[in-house]
């Protein structure tokens, strides 16, 4: 069947569920939701069987819905309706929440319910939570929604609801010296991604964004204690917050202590040491080591690894590979292994062509360091998902195991035509053949773990549920095989054997002159767009990859 998507933007719930219908065998072309007209004209020219709107901020024009079945992904349980519904779940800390998939009509989200999934709501970030657990629900309700449809024996029910308002920075505000340290918590976690929690510091206004709970640290309400590295504390009354980053007015999403310098004078309060601290604080790398076996994990705020992100993970992974261990585990972050270089920090940079080369050459040498480990056997765990120079800089480990669900964008060129880097030359023609990683890149579609694993990028797609407690398993099993030693020797041999045939160096040296050219070279395609990117510049179009219906070749089937 057709479905065309509408919605605001190709985002990860998007991409997942572009690939779960594909996989189906439905026929999908996607339209960003521009404009009215230009809507309507995508449906004239798809002829879709039926539309889906994962991902809307707008309502669907009555020209659409009343000639044609457009199913709307709402985040909310049933009977909920309007704006910031995960917002208000979140901030009001219900239980449980969850998606529900109903038909556009007039009144928003309250057309007839065609399917819904639930789900037990965690103390998290909004933008974790939308990206787990409604991402999941929305896969389950979504495919309920199109097999009841399709098979033409199903009545959706209208249901009695309840609309909310749009949450406003009023109902977010956050008043440190009166409010607790989790009702402060629950509002920038509910606020997480976007728009964040307007608030002041250093007396400037800015949105706060990427908190994080502190266990041991107090003073008095308000009173700013200290930084680690980017991120600062800051008391409430009875405990303390980390902030990791700020928007300021007119700026973009940064560090703390990048967007506000004022910030890099608070005293430093650090962490001894990689291990990972008994009690709840801001750690964005740590270690922990069971059965001989090292866990390094990177929780980088959205993925992005920025060129002094990249120098202490290094730093952290060659103190990792002295320990006494036969393994280490990549784990990444729990929402994103890795989306490669720091696209904000590069904007940031007085030259960003200096930084997006410092980044590109620190990301590289990380991955060099993972490939070239000879103590260890490294595997990259994806619990989360990974985009560009992050899909290879896991392939650079020895195994490669995601989450099932996790969405993989293992290609640069959406990005300004980006050729990439972190030797995705040298780890990708080997796995799928030089026609598949020609095909991979030119055709910068979004891939799911299952497929990654089908086409042997990666070599394991383990079950949602118990992900980290099923890589620990595997990961002991494997440090204590009795030919742990053989297989060590036989990694060494094999990088020796290639390093013969051709070094990593040469690999890294034509990356990066292909990048050099993308930075410093005539054509600013990449540097536009890093700005619209990090700027969430609105769409004006939507690339012809995704809208097939734009086709010169299109004819709607008989
Ligand atoms: N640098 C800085 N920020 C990044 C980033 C990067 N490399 N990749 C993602 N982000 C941020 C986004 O700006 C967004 O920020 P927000 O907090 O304001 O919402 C957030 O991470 C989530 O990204 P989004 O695009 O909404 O997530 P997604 O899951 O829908 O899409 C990707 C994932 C990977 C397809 C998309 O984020 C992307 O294309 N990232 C850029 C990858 C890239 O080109 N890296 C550089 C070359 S190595």
């Amino acid at each position: 069947m057709r479905i065309l998507f509408i919605t605001h933007s190709f985002n990860s719930l998007t991409q997942r569920l572009f690939c779960e219908l594909s996989q189906r065998g439905h026929e999908i072309s996607i339209e960003f939701d521009i404009a009215d007209a230009v809507n309507e004209e995508a449906v004239a020219l798809f002829a879709p069987d039926l539309i889906l709107a994962p991902f809307l901020k707008r309502a669907i024009p009555e020209a659409i819905w009343s000639r044609h079945v457009c199913l709307v992904v709402h985040p909310g349980i049933v009977g909920d309706r309007g704006p910031s519904a995960l917002d208000w779940a979140i901030q009001q800390a219900v239980p449980a929440w969850g998606v529900t998939v109903l038909q556009a009509e007039a009144e928003m989200d309250a057309g007839p319910v065609w399917a819904s999934a639930t789900f037990p709501l965690r103390n998290a970030l909004k933008s974790s939570i939308y990206r787990n657990e409604v991402t999941e629900a929305a896969v389950r309700a979504v495919i309920a929604a199109v097999d009841r449809y399709f098979s033409g024996n199903f009545t959706p029910q209208q249901v009695a609801g309840k609309a909310h308002a749009l949450m406003t920075q009023a109902d977010r505000a956050i008043d440190w010296a009166q409010q607790t340290t989790a009702e402060i918590l629950a509002r920038l976690n509910a606020a997480d991604g976007f728009p964040g929690v307007a608030d002041q510091l250093f007396g400037q206004t800015c949105h706060l964004f990427d908190a994080w709970p502190e266990a041991a640290l107090r003073g008095e309400p308000g009173e700013l204690l200290g930084r680690r590295q980017t991120a600062i504390c800051r008391a409430t009354k009875d405990g303390a917050l980390w902030i990791g980053h700020v928007k300021t007015v007119g700026g973009i999403k940064l560090p703390v202590t990048l967007a506000l310098p004022a910030a890099r004078e608070l005293p430093e309060l650090p962490l001894a040491g990689y291990w990972k601290s008994p009690t709840p604080t801001w750690q964005d790398i740590s270690y922990e080591e069971a059965a001989g076996v090292g866990f390094l994990a990177f929780e980088f705020y959205n993925g992005a690894m920025s060129t002094a992100q990249c120098l202490r993970l290094t730093e952290a992974f060659q103190w990792a590979t002295t320990r006494p261990t036969k393994l280490i585990v990549l784990r990444g972050g729990s929402d994103f292994w890795s989306n490669g270089v720091h696209l904000n920090t590069i904007e940031a940079a007085e030259s960003p062509a200096d930084e997006s080369w410092a980044n590109i050459n620190a990301i590289d040498d990380l991955a060099e360091a993972i490939l070239c480990c000879e103590t260890q056997l490294t595997v990259a765990a994806l619990a989360g998902n990974a985009g560009a120079g992050g899909c290879f800089l896991a392939r650079a480990a020895d195994f490669v195991w995601a989450r099932d669900g996790v969405m993989l964008n293992p290609h640069y060129k959406n990005m300004g035509n980006l050729y990439g880097s972190e030797f995705w030359t040298y780890l990708l023609p080997p796995r799928v053949g030089v026609d598949g990683a020609r095909d991979i890149m030119r055709h910068r579609l979004p891939m799911t773990a299952t497929e990654a694993v089908r086409l042997g990028f990666y070599d394991a797609c383990l079950p949602g549920p118990g992900f980290t407690i099923d890589v620990a398993r595997r990961a002991a099993e494997l440090a204590a095989a009795p030919d742990i030693a053989q297989r060590l020797a036989a990694k060494r041999a094999k990088r020796q054997s290639d390093e013969a045939i051709k070094p990593l160096a040469a690999y890294r040296q034509e990356e990066l002159q292909e990048m050099r050219r993308n930075f410093y070279g005539f054509d600013p395609s990449y540097h536009v767009a890093r700005y619209h990117f990090v700027t969430r510049t609105p769409h004006s179009w939507t690339p012809r990859h995704l809208a097939r219906h734009r086709d010169l070749d299109w004819k709607v089937p008989v």
